[in-house]
């Protein structure tokens, strides 16, 4: 760690500053020295260190000079100064401009090592405090994501940390909570900005068809191939690509996509060589995909392959306090869209908005403010909202035809069931017809807790 850590040593005794310059040195941090404050400046400005330790007696300007101009260009490079012996008033003055520490001359090698040791330490903190608060504060939105909530800040850290690089990411999340958003803001941050940009749904191709949509086909290849085809992949090269609803890609295409990804290659329908390709793949799924290997319909080393960076975008009930905001975006956006000038919302609708749960998050709010910024009817656009809670009888309840994955319903109506109450797990327990210790069991059984 030390390897990393700047020190300039401000002293104009030769002696002096070459004997603090080695001590330091030994301990492997990175050591510049300065023979008075003029110097010192220069450097600092050339190159910030990331601490300053300055003797106070320099030549005609003082320790204290220097403290000041670091103070006023560098709040937080850390600055320790040493004072004559008997001088301990400068120490006080030079505490009072903002030193983060001071050393009373004559002192030992071990006393310097600490001090360093403290204030670098400090300095670390105080860094990774200021680039959380400015994070915090600061990121309202991302490329087209509106949205401050806590769970929204991770997914604009995740998605700019890994924006510059070519990683696979996977974006997971419910239906409209802005998956595909959130690939075209990756993009949009990444070095590819000007490079291909194609998405791929893979859900609406045909299986007959995948194939030869994704890796192309020679000609001849198949009967109606009458031409070269160049798939979607190759379309990508230099690019990205994102796969939409990669959960839904037929296994077969899951083998040949795995090739790709381990290898970069790829051989279109019917040729006999293949193509090395460069290509950033994006993929989205509302599926939970580990489900789907265990069900045997996806396959798992494709699964690790896509999951490098998973991304989770929140479901909108989880992120309550952005609801609000969200209203305010897509009503400014839809009429300005439709040159249109809607009555502002009653009190009561914003609340029945704001309470609603949304189980087709952003995208169903999204539509229902279009609505009604073209029909401009608050009626219409809180109708059916003010009643969100399911009955608590299921009788009639029927399950679907393709049936239901029981695992993802369970741990479903749990979140929902904690998330309606607040957290509370009493009332969560009782909303769901359990006994409190049921309901706890469950809730470890899917590391709710
Ligand atoms: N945070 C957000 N801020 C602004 N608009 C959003 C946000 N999230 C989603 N939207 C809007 O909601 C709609 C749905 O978003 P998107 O298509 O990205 O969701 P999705 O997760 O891919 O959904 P699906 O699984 O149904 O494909 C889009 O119109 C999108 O612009
Ligand atoms: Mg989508």
């Amino acid at each position: 760690m030390k390897q990393s850590i700047r020190i300039l040593v401000v002293e104009d005794e030769n002696d002096q500053r070459q004997l603090i310059a080695q001590i330091l040195s030994a301990q492997a941090y990175e050591v510049e020295t300065a023979d008075s404050v003029e110097k010192a400046i220069l450097m600092i400005k050339e190159r910030p260190p990331e601490l300053v330790f300055s003797d106070w007696k320099l030549g005609q300007l003082s320790g204290m000079d220097l403290l000041r101009y670091v103070r006023r260009e560098h709040t937080d490079m850390g600055f320790i100064i040493a004072t004559a012996y008997g001088t301990i008033t400068h120490a006080v003055d030079a505490m009072h401009a903002g030193a983060d520490d001071y050393l009373a001359k004559p002192y030992q090698r071990q006393s310097l090592l600490l001090a360093i040791e403290k204030v670098v330490k400090s300095v670390a903190l105080k860094k990774q405090n200021q680039q959380l608060v400015s994070q915090l504060s600061e990121q309202q939105s991302l490329i087209g994501l509106v949205g401050k909530a806590p769970c929204m800040q991770k997914v604009y850290q995740r998605v700019q940390r890994v924006s510059s690089t070519d990683a696979t990411v996977l974006i997971g999340g419910e239906s409209g909570t802005g998956k595909e958003l959130a690939a075209r803001a990756l993009f949009q941050l990444s070095e590819r900005k000007n490079t291909p940009f194609i998405a791929i749904n893979c859900g609406a191709i045909p299986e007959s068809l995948a194939e030869a949509e994704l890796f192309g086909a020679e000609k001849g290849a198949f009967t109606g191939a009458s031409q070269l085809k160049i798939g979607k992949l190759e379309a990508a090269n230099g690019g990205t690509v994102f796969l939409d609803e990669i959960g839904e890609l037929p296994l077969l295409l899951q083998t040949k996509l795995l090739r790709f990804l381990q290898e970069g290659v790829i051989s279109r329908l019917g040729q006999q060589g293949e193509i090395q390709l460069d290509v950033r793949v994006i993929a989205a799924t509302h599926r939970d995909l580990q489900q789907e290997v265990k069900a045997g319909r996806f396959r798992e080393d494709l699964y690790y392959r896509l999951n490098v960076v998973p991304i989770h975008m929140p479901p909108l009930r989880d992120r309550q306090e952005d609801i609000g905001r969200l209203i305010e975006h897509f009503l400014v956006m839809h009429s300005k869209q439709y040159r249109a000038h809607p009555e502002p919302l009653s009190s009561h609708a914003k609340k029945t908005l704001l309470d609603y749960h949304w189980p087709g998050n952003v995208r169903e709010l999204a539509n229902r403010i279009e609505r009604f910024v073209l029909l401009g009817d608050e009626q219409e656009l809180i109708e059916e909202l003010n009643n969100p809670a399911p009955s608590t009888s299921i009788d009639g309840f029927t399950l679907p035809q393709e049936g239901i994955e029981w695992e993802s319903f369970e741990k479903q109506c749990l979140q929902q069931a904690m998330t309606r109450n607040q957290g509370n797990r009493t009332q969560a327990a009782k909303f769901l017809g359990l006994s409190y210790k049921a309901f706890l069991y469950r809730l470890e059984k899917y590391q709710l807790v």
